[in-house]
């Protein structure tokens, strides 16, 4: 057998998750192989080793998993069929596919859900010939089976009107939540099946564009709510029988109920903070959870907040970071940058930490923070 040293890790995706497992990775003086499209990827930049080809590539996929002893990924938007084929022939994927195949189609991971009596809000799948309002009353929320992200893939539909401006794919209504909050947890199980949940966060997201801008840990929730929350994410991860680090997003509704809305299959913005904020870091979790080491501990050392650093909305193009001297004098703050070359409006670019000792002073210097910090482009406005 081999040393643990000798062991390469292959990651599917170069985006800045896989950045930051690369960088955890190397900490443990590992050798990472990653597979992307683009050259200079965020986490190619930093691995030792990337292959460039589509995340959907079969034969390069291949080169990758038989190159690598583990191979796990960073995104759940990859053709299934491919890593079941490895699988079979011996491979060591970590999540497994089985895993991947129920949570990338979100019916197939509602259906899961409820199957093992997990709460989660009303749904039906979308049949175009039925009315919209038939099973639910506006507002009702279509989303798209595969391929959503982000918000994408993710409708509100108010009323008659919007409904010509559903989403064309397949997809599911569910019960609109007029939720007090939207928690999140990262659950940890390793090949050996040890399980470890970090504490419950708060997860805030930007009106305008659905994306979440800010993790708050830990929530700021009664301890009967917080318990709750945390045993549910953990029955989630403990039926999938999943490997390797998950990211539960929850509901609170209005009426103190916990919802599962859904389950990444793979270390999740919501976990970012644990990196400064934790003992150990969800990207270092993870690494032991797919090698089968010894868990770490998941004990938060100091309240923290993050804010995504998001592509500012007028700017494309090369970025430009703006207001980080300022951000960095503020005490407790550090800064990631994920090393795109472009940015996008909304697109995210990076994030920054803020530990102390009290929650309150973090949340204050996260709102500095994310009014000073600003991801223009070197090149024109659109203004301009
Ligand atoms: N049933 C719902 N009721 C109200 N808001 C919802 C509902 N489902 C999703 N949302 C909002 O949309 C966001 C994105 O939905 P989600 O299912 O998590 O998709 P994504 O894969 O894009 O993260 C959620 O974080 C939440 O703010
Ligand atoms: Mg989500």
């Amino acid at each position: 057998m081999k040393e643990f040293i000798d062991l390469k890790i292959g990651i599917i995706g170069g985006g800045q998750l896989g950045r930051m497992i690369v960088q955890e990775a190397k900490k443990m003086g590992l050798y990472v192989v990653i597979l992307d499209p683009t050259l200079g990827s965020p986490a190619g930049q930093i691995a030792d080793e990337q292959i460039i080809a589509d995340l959907n590539n079969e034969e390069k996929i291949k080169e990758l998993v038989i190159k690598c002893d583990i191979t796990t990924f960073e995104i759940e938007h990859i053709n299934t069929d491919i890593l079941k084929k490895l699988e079979e022939s011996g491979e060591n994927i970590s999540p497994p596919s089985r895993v991947l195949e129920i949570i990338k189609d979100k019916s197939k991971q509602k259906k899961f859900l409820n199957e093992y009596n997990i709460p989660t809000s009303k749904w039906k799948k979308f049949n175009e010939d039925e009315p919209i309002n038939e099973t639910f009353s506006f507002p009702v929320v279509q989303k798209a089976c595969r391929g959503g992200y982000d918000g994408r893939g993710v409708y509100v539909i108010k009323n008659e009107e919007d409904v010509k401006n559903r989403l064309r794919a397949e997809s599911f209504l569910e019960e609109y939540i007029d939720f007090d909050k939207e928690l999140a947890i990262i659950v940890a199980r390793s090949k050996n099946g040890e399980i470890k949940s970090y504490p419950l966060v708060e997860m805030i997201f930007d009106e305008e564009e659905n994306i979440c801008d800010m993790i708050i840990a830990p929530a700021r929730v009664d301890e009967k709510i917080y318990k709750e929350a945390s045993e549910i994410a953990k029955d989630c991860v403990e039926e999938l029988k999943g490997v390797g680090v998950f990211g539960v997003e929850m509901f609170l509704t209005k009426d103190n109920r916990i919802l599962v809305n859904e389950i990444a299959p793979r270390v999740h913005n919501s976990g970012h903070y644990s990196i400064e904020g934790c003992v150990t870091s969800q990207f270092e979790q993870h690494i032991r959870c797919i090698m089968g080491l010894p868990l770490g501990s998941t004990e938060l050392l100091a309240p923290t907040v993050v804010i995504n650093l998001l592509g500012d909305k007028m700017h494309r193009g090369t970025p430009k970071y703006i207001g980080v001297h300022e951000s960095l004098e503020i005490l407790g703050v550090n800064l990631h940058i994920y090393g795109k070359k472009e940015t996008r409006p909304y697109r995210k670019m990076g994030h920054a930490t803020i530990v102390d000792g009290k929650i309150e002073n973090a949340i204050e210097k996260a709102y500095i923070v994310k009014k000073t910090l600003k991801v223009l482009s070197k090149e024109a406005d659109y203004g301009k």
